[in-house]
């Protein structure tokens, strides 16, 4: 096969990584949150119930903000049914997963979590069943430092400092048919930037997130994205998208959902762009990308109301890994307009950590892609410039071989993130990196291996992990690799 160049120059750049990319989402969904991170009576729960297994899993990912309370719940949820003393705390239905919630987990015991995660809170506002009245309640409950109603309950129920939550979503996925209280672009556009005018008096210092559309698969969209902008565009400051992919039958198709990811982000960002030349503004509106995984919707598991049921529990296997670095670097390759990002989710629920009431935690295979992206995906995103050979799939002509590229001034380190969805070679690779000066490999993590559909279980939690490659020498800054077929890389150098 004929070699693949990929040249890296460390002056084109496209834009600072947000380290708010690397964010995820918990949900009251499932096990998410309970037997999840939250189980009283664990052998690993702390003195608050938190799971410290969980949190170690949590810390090794380097999450910066979780998104929470939902997610399709919040459009159902009272948050005030989940402060105070626990034992009167209501147990309600939970519409949005047909589950019972006992509210024996709420805002306050999340402020307290994302403390012991090392994590920041994306908190989402109830603009379903919820008023910008409540909205603005819940933002003076958590942010304003005391003297009023809301900031002394708080303070009442054991927490004197303000939780300070600087960003928060109006609402959830409300164009769709599934939400509770749908409603269309108009009403949600002058609803949004109502509760946004409240939110921003009661703590001018918050950033906000209007919903865009639910996917790409929605009828409405991009025109809903577009309306809501237009009601909501001084008020906002960010725009939501979401988006999952999963095998539809065929591996090829699956592994070029980064190229539809690419052109949703480029369909969203125009069309944020039109909207800023009929408004005259000269304010740039970014993207909230606080939904995007690999879910396999059609597996959806029926059950009854139930309080914590297994729900959503897909186990991904190596070709699901693959599939999710591509997503992820997609989002690096954006990085100049996507300033937020959550996985969703982060615990049990089309997760990378999986838990075992009472027993184990374990690494899903996606857990690894975002770990390395998480962790040398911070600094400076480059434009690579290479020419891979390319091929027709769903959506349209795809390149086999894809990369990111990272430089971290600070740490003098340069990361080259590359996937090669080629299914039948393994592909030479010749990377120049000309531009650097001075600089060493100093190490290549791969992903990678015969089993495509192996996935980790409790009792093979191993089966599907990254292994090191050994580093080679560049010839004058040009180094010659072979990326076996099906693999996902993150080769790391030292800039001296
Ligand atoms: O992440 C699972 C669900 O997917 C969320 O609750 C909803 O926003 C989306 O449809």
């Amino acid at each position: 096969m004929e070699k693949v160049k990929i040249y890296l120059e460390k002056d084109f750049t496209l834009a600072e990584v947000d380290d708010r990319i690397y964010s995820s989402f918990l949900e009251h969904l499932g096990r998410a949150i309970y037997e999840g991170i939250y189980e009283p009576g664990h052998p690993c729960a702390d003195e608050n119930g938190f799971r410290r297994d969980v949190l170690e899993l949590i810390r090794e990912l380097r999450v910066s903000h979780v998104r929470y309370p939902g997610g399709n719940f919040v459009s159902g949820y009272d948050w005030k049914d989940g402060i105070g003393p626990k034992e009167n705390r209501p147990t309600r239905l939970d519409l949005a997963w047909k589950s019972i919630e006992p509210n024996q987990f709420g805002i306050d015991e999340f402020v307290d979590w994302s403390k012991k995660a090392g994590t920041e809170i994306m908190a989402a506002v109830n603009l379903g069943t919820g008023s910008p009245r409540d909205a603005g309640e819940m933002l003076e409950y958590c942010n304003f430092p005391g003297g009023t109603y809301w900031s002394d309950l708080r303070i009442k129920n054991g927490h004197k400092d303000p939780h300070n939550i600087k960003l928060w979503c109006l609402g959830n996925e409300m164009d769709g048919d599934w939400q509770i209280c749908q409603l269309n672009a108009v009403d949600y556009g002058k609803k949004a930037r109502e509760a946004a005018k409240i939110m921003k008096w009661v703590d001018d210092s918050v950033e906000l997130v209007v919903c865009g559309s639910a996917s790409v698969l929605q009828k409405t969209y991009p025109e809903w994205d577009r309306i809501v902008l237009e009601h909501t565009y001084d008020e906002a400051d960010y725009l939501s998208m979401h988006r999952y992919y999963e095998n539809e039958g065929n591996d090829l198709d699956f592994l070029a959902s980064f190229v539809d990811m690419d052109d949703f982000i480029n369909t969203i960002v125009s069309t944020c762009d039109y909207v800023k030349a009929v408004k005259r503004s000269r304010k740039r509106m970014m993207i909230s990308f606080d939904e995007w995984n690999v879910w396999y919707q059609k597996k959806q598991t029926p059950h009854d109301w139930m309080q914590a049921p297994h729900l959503i529990e897909d186990q991904y296997s190596l070709l699901d890994a693959l599939v999710f670095a591509g997503l992820g670097m997609t989002l690096i390759n954006h990085a100049d307009r996507v300033k937020i990002a959550c996985l969703a989710q982060l615990v049990n629920v089309i997760a990378p950590i999986f838990t075992e009431k009472g027993g184990k935690a374990i690494r899903q295979s996606t857990f690894y892609p975002f770990k390395y992206l998480s962790q040398y995906g911070r600094g400076t995103v480059l434009k690579p410039v290479s020419k891979s050979p390319m091929v027709e799939t769903r959506y349209g002509d795809t390149p086999l071989l894809y990369p990111a590229a990272v430089y971290n001034q600070g740490a003098e380190e340069l990361t080259l993130f590359c996937l090669n969805i080629n299914q039948n070679e393994d592909m030479p690779v010749e990377l120049d990196l000309r531009s650097f000066g001075r600089l060493e490999m100093i190490e290549h993590i791969v992903m990678d291996g015969k089993e495509l559909r192996a996935a980790n279980t409790f009792a093979d939690e191993t089966r599907v992990c990254p292994h090191v490659e050994k580093v080679v020498a560049g010839e004058k800054n040009v180094y010659e690799l072979m990326l076996p077929k099906l693999s996902f890389h993150v080769i790391r150098f030292k800039v001296k």
